[in-house]
C-alpha cells in the first residue's frame, strides 16, 4: 500500500531512499523548496536510475526538461460539478498504461495550494494490491492479455490493426488509419513486473468506461494469447474492468495526501493509481510535473515521428 515517506535532500542513505520508494511509492520533500530545475532532475535521475526509468517526455525521450502544468482547468471545464472533499474530482486512473512509453513515474512540485484542510487531496491505490486481490477467475485472462493504444500520435480513426511476430517477448502491432497511414507500437501486458519491486502490478483504466476497450471506436486494441480478443474474451475483460473500477474505490486500499505549497514529490506511477478529491475552487490548486518513462535504452532522434517503434527494433 502506498504511503508518504518524508525525506530530506542531501540526507539519509541512498538505500533508505530506494527502499522507501520501492515500498511506499511516494518520496516527499517538504519545507525544502524552492528547488531549481536542475536539482529536481538530479533527484529524479538519482531515484529513476535505480529503477530503470528516466525523466523525459513520452514522444522525445532525449529531452528531459519537458515540464507540464496541471491546474485542473480541463477538469473544471468538463463539468460544473466541482465535487466535494470526499468525492473524486479527477477520477481514478493510471497514466496511459497502453502507450508505448507510458508515464511510470513523476516529479511533482506544488506551485499553489490554497485549498482548505481536507480538500484537494491526491489519493493513491497500489497496483500491487490490486493484482494481489484479483479474484482467481480473472487471473489467467489478466496474465494472457495485452493492450496497445492508438489514441496518440496525431493519427486519424483506425481502420485496421495487425499483430506481428513476438520480438524479445514483445508483441508489435501495426495500425492503419482511414487515410492509409500506418504505424507500429508494442502492446503492453495488463499485468507487468513492477519496475520498483519484485511484485506484479495490474494496470487498467478504471475510470474511462469499458467502452475504452470495447466500444464503437475504442482507444486501444486488446490481445489475448497474442491474438486479437474475440467475443468470448470480452465478457471476462468487461467484468475484470468493472472489478478494478470498484476495487480502487475501496477506502481501505487508498492513501490520501494533503499537499502544501512548495512540496516536491517523486511518485511511482507504475504502481500508482491515483485520483484527486474535489471541493476546491479553480486556481486554488496547481502543480508542475516532469514525467519519468521506462529507460529502454532506445533514443528517438529529436524531431522524429513520435511514439512509434519503427527504426528502433
Ligand atoms: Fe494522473
Amino acid at each position: 500500500m502506498f504511503d508518504v515517506v518524508d525525506v530530506v535532500r542531501d540526507a539519509g542513505s541512498e538505500d533508505d531512499w530506494f527502499s522507501a520508494f520501492s515500498e511506499s511509492g511516494i518520496l516527499r520533500f517538504r519545507g525544502q523548496g524552492p528547488w531549481s530545475q536542475i536539482e529536481r532532475l538530479g533527484a529524479l535521475d538519482f531515484v529513476g536510475s535505480r529503477f530503470g526509468w528516466r525523466a523525459s517526455r513520452p514522444d522525445q525521450i532525449t529531452e528531459p526538461l519537458f515540464t507540464y502544468e496541471e491546474d485542473h482547468s480541463h477538469t473544471f471545464g468538463m463539468s460544473d460539478d466541482r465535487g466535494a472533499a470526499n468525492e473524486e474530482f479527477v477520477p481514478w486512473h493510471v497514466e496511459s498504461p497502453n502507450w508505448f512509453f507510458p508515464q511510470i513515474a513523476a516529479g511533482w512540485w506544488f506551485t499553489r495550494v490554497a485549498c482548505r484542510r481536507g480538500v484537494g487531496l491526491t489519493g493513491f491505490v497500489d497496483a500491487r494490491d490490486v493484482w494481489e486481490l484479483l479474484p482467481d477467475r480473472f487471473r489467467d485472462l489478466a496474465l494472457s492479455a495485452r493492450f496497445c493504444g492508438f489514441d496518440q500520435g496525431g493519427f486519424g480513426k483506425i481502420e485496421s490493426f495487425e499483430a506481428g511476430e513476438l520480438l524479445d517477448g514483445r508483441l508489435p502491432v501495426t495500425f492503419t488509419d482511414v487515410d492509409g497511414k500506418s504505424f507500429t507500437q508494442y502492446a503492453h501486458r495488463i499485468v507487468e513486473d513492477h519496475l520498483c519491486s519484485d511484485a506484479k502490478v495490474l494496470r487498467l483504466f478504471p475510470s474511462y468506461g469499458v467502452e475504452a476497450i470495447s466500444g464503437e471506436n475504442p482507444g486501444m486494441a486488446v490481445f489475448v494469447d497474442d491474438r486479437p480478443a474475440i467475443e468470448e474474451d470480452w465478457a471476462g475483460l468487461r467484468e475484470m474492468y468493472e472489478w478494478v473500477a470498484s476495487t480502487v474505490r475501496k477506502r481501505d486500499l487508498q492513501h490520501w495526501v494533503q499537499w502544501e505549497e512548495d512540496d516536491f514529490a517523486i511518485v511511482d506511477l507504475h504502481a500508482g493509481y491515483h485520483a484527486v478529491s474535489g471541493g476546491f475552487d479553480p486556481k486554488d490548486r496547481s502543480f508542475k510535473g516532469i514525467w519519468g518513462h521506462e529507460d529502454t535504452g532506445y533514443r528517438i532522434e529529436h524531431g522524429s515521428r513520435p511514439n512509434g517503434v519503427e527504426g528502433l527494433v
